[in-house]
């Protein structure tokens, strides 16, 4: 017997939170249908090179029309709450202005469904979805943002503070700032510092700012926002890929949390880049604007990285040593399966002494699966599944206040710059037919959740 599979539910408390997440932009489909605007992923995935496969997220798994099942299988799989994200474009086609009513009846319809369901809603306001107009006007890199995200947070707690109580601000401000703002790997597809600097700075300013317009709009709100995470390793002992493995830290880890903790702008000697964001920082002078109470942190960790020090790669001299090249073991998508890293990154931001709360508001794998005369055999996925829940199991035990964990993601789905071919859901997806079929590793959570 392996020692997870000891493992259940009840190991983490009764009023630990079990969920499921995803986005719009990654589920919905339904992309020109009902008043909605276009999104920067609507353009970006028309551009040709952009996205595996030539892939586009306009149907993505149909769950416009198809939320009420697959609602019911989110409860069928034992899950207490339901995370996902409201279309910007969807509510407001324009980016501002002009509010969509049948956008707004769409969530009251989810929400009601889960609600009805007995399933906590867990509302994302912004899951890397930019309306398209707002983006001709600079989008991320504008300092009008703050504007447009303050209308669109108030459309949203206008519409649902009643019946949402569970609210998340932001979803990885790092991820969206640096894949689309500065590598261009994602929408809108920008590059370059110039991009980069301003983007962070409106991502951290809203962040704060979305917390106190959903305390001040809905009565007994938690809010929280989440943060991707990573462990950084050095490559080796030596100073240079030391000092590499704490810029690339303070650039993943830091960069977002310590702002909204109060603390401003994370500090590296001899670190360039930091110093150009603390310069632009000074420039905007905002600093007390970046914090916020939150409830809850959300924490994402996906995959530890290492790193080597790298004189050709300017700004971090840091460069990434793939799992792939380590011959550790991988995902589907060539990340490191480690979850020690997981544990440690949570007693990281617990040790900030400030972080009220701990929640995984994402955790989970993709695997090459196949769906073969009815059956999806992830075991690859379970054992991932058990060994992250046992390491998160062991910060709680430590003392960590971590209060609930929300796998990604429910149904296979739109994968960003990956397309289709990335698989995390625990339900497969057909996306010719659109039929779903429950993996190997969903039965196992609901007997996971069921205590068996
Ligand atoms: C984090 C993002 O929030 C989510 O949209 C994405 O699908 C997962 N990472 C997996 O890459």
């Amino acid at each position: 017997m392996t020692p997870y599979q000891t493992l259940s539910a009840k190991s983490f408390g009764p009023n630990f939170q079990w969920g499921v997440a995803m986005s719009a932009a990654q589920n919905e489909g339904a992309y020109n249908v009902d008043g909605r605007g276009l999104s920067i992923w609507d353009s970006f995935a028309r551009r040709q090179g952009k996205i595996k496969g030539a892939a586009k997220p306009s149907e993505a798994c149909d769950f416009y029309y198809r939320y009420k099942d697959d609602l019911v299988l989110v409860k069928a799989l034992g899950f207490s709450a339901f995370r996902f994200s409201i279309s910007w474009s969807r509510i407001l086609p324009e980016g501002i202005g002009r509010v969509n009513k049948e956008g707004i009846a769409f969530y009251h319809k989810v929400i009601d469904e889960c609600l009805a369901l007995g399933l906590t809603p867990y509302v994302t306001l912004y899951h890397w979805d930019l309306p398209l107009e707002l983006e001709k006007n600079g989008g991320w890199t504008s300092h009008q943002m703050l504007k447009w995200f303050t209308r669109f947070v108030q459309v949203c707690t206008e519409a649902y503070g009643s019946k949402v109580k569970h609210w998340i601000i932001m979803n990885e401000p790092m991820g969206f700032t640096t894949l689309g703002y500065m590598m261009g790997k994602h929408a809108p597809g920008k590059t370059g510092l110039l991009n980069f600097l301003p983007a962070i700075h409106n991502a951290a300013l809203c962040t704060a700012e979305g917390g106190r317009l959903v305390r001040d709009a809905v009565s007994k709100a938690k809010i929280g926002t989440t943060f991707s995470c990573s462990e950084v390793m050095p490559f080796s002992k030596k100073e240079p890929d030391v000092l590499a493995a704490k810029r690339v830290d303070a650039l993943m880890n830091r960069l977002f949390i310590e702002p909204a903790l109060g603390r401003g702008y994370p500090e590296v000697e001899n670190f360039p880049l930091l110093d150009k964001i603390h310069l632009h920082n000074k420039a905007w002078k905002y600093q007390e604007r970046m914090q916020f109470n939150f409830d809850f942190i959300g924490i994402q960790n996906y995959f530890p990285i290492t790193v080597k020090y790298n004189s050709l790669i300017p700004y971090i001299h840091a460069s990434e040593v793939k799992a792939t090249q380590r011959k550790v073991p991988v995902t589907g998508m060539g990340w490191e399966i480690n979850a020690d890293s997981l544990y440690w990154m949570i007693k990281r931001f617990w040790l900030y002494g400030s972080v009220k709360e701990i929640m995984i508001t994402e955790g989970g794998a993709a695997f090459k699966d196949q769906l073969v005369n009815g059956t999806v055999n992830d075991q690859a996925r379970i054992n991932y599944f058990q060994q992250y829940l046992a390491a998160a199991l062991r910060a709680k035990k430590e003392g960590v206040n971590l209060s609930g964990y929300f796998a990604w993601t429910l149904t296979d789905n739109f994968e960003w710059s990956e397309g289709y071919a990335a698989r995390f859901g625990l339900v497969y997806t057909d996306f010719k037919t659109q039929l779903r079929t429950i993996k190997n590793s969903g039965y196992w959570f609901r007997d996971f959740l069921a205590g068996k």
